[in-house]
């Protein structure tokens, strides 16, 4: 990437992004949070065919509300106020486990080992050829048929100063799924005092492998079950994108947004340009696309993503280590789910912002690389941040 500070704050600062640095961009307007950080709740949520047990946990703190599943690591829902400080969960999900199990577009998941798509499931990494878990068409998505999304985590919840959280934790052992290496992932949830939620992502390995972790879930500011996102205002820091073939495998170019449809670096509506006879807007049924950050690989979280819903008044803000984003405007989703609050879900209803490396990086020598060696450890953050 190359880019220098000096000038990824230029950016930041031209696209208006630069007030919302990490953790500490939470707007405090109007009343005073309710709550301050509590210790986290368990209870069971219900229980897989096996009859594995599935774990919810409820955390609380700084004004925000989140719940977990020991399945996927998944946030079943994720509460915040609106501008006159009534609560609307956010995040699209179901309220029981068979639906997770059986039809979960990996509704607030987390993703793993590999988010995003891989050409065909295949790569070579150091003369070795791997065939990983094809899933979807030709491709393998978000890890392969049984990703991190669809096993149980191990779930500690800690409080630390006035922070709450949990920390997840989850083996995958060597050749599961068809990648090599015995994984050791971490990820931790935090919830701050500002109400900020913060992902940690930690992994180490014993053998040369492949690794991008990402969390999916799908925003709707207004309320999950409200309707589209449509008029939603989003801004990304970003001056070019990652073109894709039919199969939305990136075809290798880093392409400029400037007058396209990509184009976000000043805040516009999710669906001012989404009907555009653009070919990529075919390809993906809207926007479903990585965007390369201005900022590139940064050793600590900064700012890249805005999204406000103007009905409601609630804003999110993100910040995050890593070089890209994929931006999913909910295009697959076509009203055969039945979510959270009793309403279906169709499409535009919600839009994920999955923070990660480039998608098919395996198979892509001029994209920051996604190997992971022995004795190396793999580091990720990721900040949102809420506001009305
Ligand atoms: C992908 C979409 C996919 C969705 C999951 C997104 O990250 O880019 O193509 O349909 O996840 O349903």
């Amino acid at each position: 990437m190359g880019t220098s500070r000096r000038t990824v704050l230029a950016a930041a600062a031209a696209t208006g992004l630069a007030a919302a640095s990490a953790g500490t961009a939470h707007a405090t307007a109007g009343t005073a949070h309710p709550t301050g950080g509590r210790k986290p709740v368990k209870e069971l949520f219900g229980k897989l065919a096996d009859g594995t047990r599935v774990h919810r946990w409820s955390l609380e703190n700084g004004g925000t509300r989140l719940k977990v599943l020991s399945y996927g690591g998944i946030v079943q829902s994720l509460e915040i106020p609106d501008r006159r400080g009534r609560y609307a969960n956010v995040s699209l999900g179901f309220d029981n486990i068979e639906d997770y199990v059986a039809s979960s577009p990996y509704f607030g998941a987390l993703i793993g080992r590999y988010g995003n798509r891989i050409d065909k499931g295949k790569f070579t990494l150091d003369g070795k050829a791997y065939q990983v878990d094809v899933n979807d068409g030709e491709n393998s998505l978000h890890g392969g048929a049984k990703g991190f999304d669809k096993r149980v985590w191990d779930v500690e919840a800690f409080t630390s100063g006035s922070d709450v959280g949990l920390v997840l934790h989850y083996t995958s052992v060597d050749g599961e799924m068809g990648y090599p290496g015995t994984l050791r992932t971490k990820v931790t949830y935090t919830l701050t005092r500002h109400g900020d939620w913060r992902i940690d992502y930690e992994a180490t390995t014993d053998k040369a492998t492949v690794v991008n972790l990402t969390s999916h879930v799908y925003w709707n500011l207004a309320g999950e079950g409200s309707g589209s996102v449509y008029d939603h205002e989003l801004q990304l820091a970003a001056s070019r994108y990652t073109p894709v073939d039919k199969g939305l495998i990136p075809t290798g170019e880093l392409a400029p947004v400037a007058g396209t449809p990509f184009d976000f670096r000043r805040t516009k509506s999710v669906g001012e340009d989404i009907r555009e006879a653009h070919q990529q807007l075919l390809y993906g049924q809207g926007f479903d696309h990585n965007w390369v950050l201005d900022k590139g690989i940064t050793a600590k979280p900064e700012p890249i993503a805005k999204l406000r819903d103007p009905s409601s008044g609630r804003t999110l803000k993100i910040a995050t280590s890593e070089p890209g984003v994929q931006f999913y405007s909910g295009n697959f989703l076509d009203g055969t789910l039945v979510g959270t609050g009793g309403h279906i879900y169709r499409q535009g209803d919600a839009l994920c912002l999955e923070t990660q490396h480039f998608p098919d990086s395996p198979n892509q020598p001029k994209f920051p690389s996604t190997t992971l060696r022995p004795g190396q450890t793999y580091r990720s953050t990721t900040v949102h941040s809420f506001g009305r």
